[in-house]
């Protein structure tokens, strides 16, 4: 007996003993921002809660102010953003450290997608499905940032998206919930590390809290209208998520929710944020949102706006200058207590003591270190395969006489290879939307895709080049150019797609087609005879049937950061099996749009295009999309076998063991994404026609078995029910086990029982 419980009392003692610790540290913070808070005039309290832009870059409208400086001196200041580099942040910390109370600044920037060593953007990443890989790119960038002064990262973006036309659908994770939430989940692990005051960790912001991605019509900053169980449902969870791994910091959104904007939406931050999650960080305004309350509508001027926002649960003001300028007259007029202000100021202050700003104001100022890891080869070896997964491979048909093999992967020995299109030699433009500019560094790392393949061929390879055309224009002067080095070639790649800033903020598109005259030029490239191998470079799902229809193969390579042209080549040439799936759904048309694979079954559903009978479809338009979530191809083939449930029946507290064998049938090793979904056949609220609720992205060697395993229990089938409860209701489910929301391979049923 003595033997089992010695070293039970043993680890009970060790936990205790720790639990003490742990709460001896954090109540000694709660009292350092106390003891600091208790010295703070009622200015220098609204000064923390007061950021401003660098003038250096601007990622809004600015506000010139010259007398920055003697504000930061002054105690009015508590965060700079788009500050960069050692010597800078020190710069300004340095004047910080001139004021009374020597409180230290933090500094933001967006670091969405990489620092130096940029990585795909957030909607490729998210192709990859791969939870390691997406939290590795965030561990580098935040090492990277952290090294160059910045302990602030406005990421992730953790709206979900299903509008394609809205230009910032580049910067999420796509359309799903599930989906999402892991991702969200894996992006604010990999910024903030071990914990928050590790040298090489960053605060991360989930935003923008919240629906921004709903806007009407995908019109940027365009208002949202949504019911609350679809807000619950699949607007919140990625950001109940991002709480649940502890993020530090949140940021509202422009948009108003049904009317209320969201930095004067208490229901979002006092309830459910702050109340319901628990969340202990502090949230940020967006760029200049409280200000923009009076264009909403919303409130008279700055002084209700100040008002209204702090209320609400807004910590900080991003740029608008409405606290700076209103809070301390609202508290003297007692319109605002001081115990909000006291709240928000903590909120702030415990993170700077987190961080460990208060020991070392320059902490993250170390130009050895910034050297360092701006320099360290191990980072480019990482963008290049979470490039590699990133890419979907859409299309890879046989050539005529190719004995049923697709025309990827290239050999290495092919003679003659015409690269042709606007992308091929482009250096930034790989790096899409929201890469960082660093002052002193240019684009040389920048791997472009005609660097990249020419140091994949051997010598033996004649590679030839043509631009054919630009990105947008109707100038075809090239085509001849173009046709000319095709018909010298065994194989064409094309590369083509949109200019990387034609997706992002403020870049909203009601014709997402391929621009210009780029399917034009396939389409002569095509008259050759010769196979056409087309890379798709964008940040968004595009319209491009023609090319869908006619090339043999292509390649979605969306913008793949610094060694895109490694990556893409890598791919093309089969040392990476491409094992990408689509995070959002293409649409066929841009009429279909907002198209996305879990919606609801309707009471008049169309099962074709050719019947419109009285049923939910469009006279004039297929009612399927182009490319459907989840879906993607690989060079190898993998075949679903042996479903089986441990039982056809669970009660609420049990659990049923779904397993199944996948095959690798095909001649190369990959790797396959496993998707399990759900359709609960009867709800007290409609149910998607099928939801996703598991995955994993599995290696098998060619030949190779390998057992799955998935478990289901109450959690993945509860929803939202009229009441917003979250339940699972009894009865019978649907299990769906497939290669994508649409090429489902296994089926079967089980019932929820009572
Ligand atoms: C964007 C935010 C970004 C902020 C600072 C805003 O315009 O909506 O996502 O973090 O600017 O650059």
């Amino acid at each position: 007996m003595k033997k089992i419980y010695l070293p039970a009392l043993f680890l009970i003692l060790v936990l205790t003993n720790q639990i003490y610790r742990v709460n001896a540290q954090q109540k000694s913070i709660a009292q350092k921002v106390d003891s600091v808070l208790r010295l703070m005039t009622l200015e220098e309290k609204i000064g923390q809660l007061n950021q401003y832009n660098d003038d250096n870059e601007a990622t809004g409208p600015v506000t010139l102010d010259n007398d920055k400086i003697s504000q930061i001196r002054n105690g009015q200041v508590g965060s700079l953003l788009n500050t960069k580099g050692t010597d800078r942040v020190r710069s300004f910390q340095k004047v910080a450290m001139e004021s009374h109370l020597k409180i230290p600044l933090i500094f933001g920037q967006d670091v969405i997608h990489g620092y130096k060593t940029t990585f795909p953007i957030p909607l490729a990443e998210a192709c990859s499905w791969d939870l390691d890989a997406i939290t590795l790119s965030a561990r580098i960038s935040a090492t990277e940032a952290s090294a160059s002064g910045i302990n602030w990262t406005f990421a992730p973006m953790v709206d979900i998206a299903r509008d394609p036309r809205w230009g910032r659908v580049m910067e999420g994770a796509g359309e799903d919930p599930y989906l999402g939430s892991k991702i969200a989940f894996a992006r604010v692990k990999g910024f903030q590390g071990n914990k928050l005051g590790d040298t090489n960790s960053v605060m991360a912001c989930a935003k923008h809290f919240a629906a921004y991605g709903a806007a009407i019509g995908g019109r940027d900053y365009n208002s949202v209208d949504m019911s609350d169980r679809l807000l619950w449902e699949v607007y919140l969870p990625p950001f109940k998520a991002t709480v649940d791994a502890g993020v530090a910091t949140f940021m509202n959104s422009f948009n108003d929710i049904n009317g209320v904007p969201s930095t004067a939406n208490s229901y979002l931050q006092r309830d459910i944020l702050k109340g319901k999650w628990g969340f202990k960080g502090f949230v940020v305004s967006d760029w200049g949102s409280i200000g923009e309350m009076i264009n909403h509508g919303n409130v008279k001027d700055g002084y209700e706006a100040a008002w209204s926002a702090i209320t609400a649960g807004c910590d900080m003001d991003m740029e608008s200058r409405n606290y700076k300028n209103n809070l301390v007259q609202l508290v003297k007029d007692k319109k605002v207590p001081i115990t909000l202000i006291d709240d928000a100021v903590k909120r702030i202050l415990q993170k700077k003591f987190e961080m460990g700003l208060f020991d070392d104001p320059y902490k993250f100022c170390n130009a050895e270190r910034e050297q360092i890891e701006l320099n360290d080869p191990e980072h480019a070896k990482a963008a290049r395969l979470i490039a590699s997964k990133s890419i979907v491979l859409l299309k890879n048909d046989p050539l005529p006489g190719g004995a049923g093999v697709g025309l990827l992967p290239l050999s290495k020995n092919i003679k003659t290879i015409a690269f042709i299109g606007p992308l091929v030699k482009a250096l930034k433009q790989n790096k899409g939307f929201w890469d960082v500019e660093i002052p002193g560094l240019d684009s040389n790392f920048i791997v472009s895709q005609w660097e990249g393949i020419k140091n994949k061929v051997g010598t033996g390879t004649k590679l030839l080049y043509a631009k054919g055309c630009g990105i947008e224009g109707d100038n075809k002067d090239g085509f001849a150019e173009a046709i000319e080095i095709a018909k010298q070639a065994d194989v064409i790649i094309l590369s083509i797609g949109e200019r990387r800033d034609m997706s992002g903020e403020a870049k909203s598109r009601s014709n997402i087609n391929i621009p210009g005259v780029q399917e034009e030029l396939l389409k002569v490239l095509l008259a050759t005879g010769k196979p056409v191998v087309v890379l798709i470079n964008a940040g968004r799902p595009l319209v491009f049937n023609y090319t869908a229809d006619n090339a043999p193969a292509i390649v979605y390579t969306w913008w793949l950061g610094s060694e895109a042209g490694n990556a893409i080549a890598d791919v093309l040439f089969g040392d990476y099996n491409p094992s990408g799936k689509l995070a959002i759904t293409f649409p066929l048309s841009v009429g279909q749009i907002p198209i996305y694979y879990s919606h609801f079954n309707t009471g008049r559903p169309a099962y074709s295009d050719d019947n419109h009978n009285y049923n939910s479809s469009y006279n004039d338009l297929s009612i399927f999309p182009k490319y459907d979530f989840g879906y993607g191809l690989s060079y190898t083939t993998f075949e679903y076998s042996n479903l089986q449930l441990s039982n056809k029946k669970m009660k609420a507290n049990g659990q049923i063991e779904v397993s199944l064998n996948v095959t690798n049938t095909g001649k190369f090793d990959g790797e396959e994404i496993v998707q399990l979904y759900i359709r609960d056949k009867v709800g007290s609220i409609c149910r998607p026609v099928n939801e996703l609720k598991d995955f994993q992205k599995i290696k098998i060697n060619a030949g190779e078995t390998k057992i799955i395993k998935f478990n289901i229990d109450k959690e993945k089938l509860s929803f939202y029910n009229q009441k917003l409860q979250w339940v699972a209701e009894p009865g019978e489910f649907e299990l769906n086990i497939g290669a994508s929301s649409k090429d489902i391979r296994l089926k079967d049923n089980f019932e929820l029982v009572k």
